[in-house]
C-alpha cells in the first residue's frame, strides 16, 4: 500500500474508534490529560501557549485554556486561512474562549481578531492535535498539511502532541513534509520521543 493510502486507513480507523468513545470516558480522560499538562515543567515556565479548540471527539481543551488564562498566560489558538493554493494556520491570541471564538471552516471554533496575530517566535509551546502519533513523535493529522506547514517554523522542543493513549501507535508512515513532535501527552502521562535510524 502507498504511504498516503496507509495514512488514510489509519485516519479512518482511529477517528472511528475515537468517535465511539463514550462521552463520560472522554471527559474523564481529558481531565487527566489536563492535569498532565499542568504538571509539565515547560508549561509552568511558558508565557505564551498555543492550544487548539476541541473538534468532534478530540480531547476537551476548554479546561486547560481556562486554566492558562487564569495563570495569566497568553493563550493562542489557530485560525485556518484558506488562500490561493496555500492553506495555513494563523496563531491568534484570545482573552476569552466564550467571546473570542467563532465557527470557521469545517465547523471548527477559531479566533477571528486578526489584530491579535502572534509572531511564531513569541510562542513558547505549541500543543498539537493529531489523529495518530508514534513513539518517535511522527504525526498524522486530518490530511490538510496545515499543522505541518505551521510547525516547520517552530523549534522541535516547543512542539507537544496531545491525544488519547490509544492514538499512539507503534509505527506510522511519514513523509519528508511531516513534522514531528518532541513529546506526547495523553491521559496516561508524558512520553519523550526519540528518533532511531528508522523512525
Ligand atoms: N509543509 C508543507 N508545505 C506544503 N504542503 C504540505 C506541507 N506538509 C504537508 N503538505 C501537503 O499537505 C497534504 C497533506 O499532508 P499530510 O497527509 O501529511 O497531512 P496531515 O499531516 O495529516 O495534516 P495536518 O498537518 O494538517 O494535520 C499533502 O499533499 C502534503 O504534500
Ligand atoms: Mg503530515
Amino acid at each position: 500500500m502507498k504511504k498516503t493510502a496507509k495514512k488514510k486507513t489509519i485516519r479512518n480507523n482511529i477517528i472511528r474508534l475515537r468517535d465511539k468513545m463514550p462521552a463520560l470516558e472522554r471527559k474523564e480522560k481529558s481531565k487527566m490529560l489536563t492535569q498532565n499538562i499542568v504538571a509539565l515543567d515547560e508549561f509552568g515556565r511558558a508565557n505564551t501557549v498555543m492550544f487548539f479548540a476541541t473538534w468532534r471527539s478530540e480531547p476537551d481543551t476548554l479546561p486547560i485554556i481556562k486554566k492558562s488564562l487564569l495563570m495569566q498566560k497568553n493563550v493562542v489558538l489557530p485560525k485556518v486561512e484558506k488562500g490561493r493554493g496555500k492553506n495555513k494556520l494563523l496563531p491568534i491570541r484570545i482573552e476569552s474562549p466564550e467571546n473570542d471564538l467563532r465557527e470557521g471552516v469545517w465547523g471548527i471554533r477559531e479566533p477571528y481578531k486578526r489584530e491579535n496575530i502572534v509572531p511564531d517566535r513569541k510562542i513558547d509551546l505549541v500543543f498539537v492535535p493529531a489523529v495518530a502519533f508514534d513513539g518517535a513523535g511522527n504525526r498524522i493529522g486530518y490530511g490538510g498539511g496545515f499543522y505541518d506547514g505551521f510547525l516547520k517554523n517552530i523549534p522541535l522542543s516547543k512542539r507537544i502532541g496531545v491525544g488519547f493513549e490509544f492514538q499512539v501507535l507503534r509505527k506510522i508512515p511519514f513523509g519528508n513534509k511531516d513534522v514531528r513532535v518532541k513529546k506526547i501527552i495523553t491521559e496516561k502521562g508524558v512520553k519523550t520521543c526519540f528518533r532511531t535510524p528508522h523512525s
